[in-house]
């Protein structure tokens, strides 16, 4: 868990909301009476900001289709289809602050591993951000790299020459993609890694991933496990972009 500023309690209307940007994210600061909440930014329908919503104090309504949710807890109410992401805040000194989860805490092929090696496995990593429409690496390039998305959509495209084959996307926080170097030494992208929209992600040597997991054997062994198990499953599917 990382615990990340947002803003002083003084910057939201009482028993009102507004929005806040954090590292290309949308996270909503609502306050209620003493209570302070905070949910993401953004509608889970059709990515409309919710500070343009109403808030009557427990529920929040999305002024497009009138999807609610309970701010307490994101479940979905009325109309709503999916809950909403909530996260645990607190308040120190008018400062307020919310705890986001690692996004290798999120990431199925490290799931279980030590807290420490997470945390020595992001740092050997770089945030990156990236516009709508950017490449984050071509078809046919060296893999070097893996990538864990934060923010954003990516969509892997295939160019046959005389057809695109579409090879899939990742939208989820913490799923990996461009992981084709952790498999083989020398290979190269299979897909193009295009954002469709704006996105951020974690990007991560693959030397260094390996240099810790030369330390960490049973870790490695067990990462390795998992890449080879979802690249049969993407084989399988005839899918193969996310490498
Ligand atoms: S865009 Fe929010 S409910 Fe449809």
């Amino acid at each position: 868990m990382t615990k990340t500023f947002i803003c002083k309690t003084q910057d939201v209307p009482e028993n009102g909301m507004r929005g806040f940007d954090l590292n290309g994210k949308r996270i909503l600061i609502l306050r209620s009476d003493n209570q302070v909440f905070a949910s993401d930014g953004i509608c889970p329908h059709q990515e409309v900001l919710l500070e343009e919503g109403l808030f009557d104090g427990k529920v929040l309504t999305c002024h497009s289709h009138l999807w609610q949710w309970d701010v307490c807890n994101g479940d979905a109410i009325g109309l709503a289809e999916t809950p909403l992401d909530t996260y645990q805040v607190s308040v120190v000194d008018d400062s307020v602050y919310i705890e986001q989860r690692s996004i290798l805490e999120l990431c199925a092929i490290f799931s279980g591993l030590a807290p420490d090696l997470l945390a020595r496995i992001e740092s050997a990593g770089q945030y990156v951000n990236f516009s709508a429409g950017e490449a984050i690496y071509a078809e046919g390039v060296l893999a070097k790299d893996i990538y864990i998305l934060d923010t954003g959509r990516v969509e892997f495209i295939v160019d046959r020459g005389d057809r695109i084959i579409y090879s899939g996307y990742v939208h989820n926080r913490g799923e990996m993609f461009g992981w084709a170097t952790l498999m083989e030494s020398n290979a190269t992208r299979l897909a193009k890694a295009t954002c469709t929209e704006a996105a951020r992600v974690l990007k991560i040597p693959g030397e260094s991933l390996q240099q810790l997991f030369d330390e960490v054997p049973t870790a490695g062994l067990l990462v390795t496990r998992r890449l080879w198990i979802e690249a049969v499953r993407q084989l399988a599917g005839a899918k193969h972009g996310n490498q």
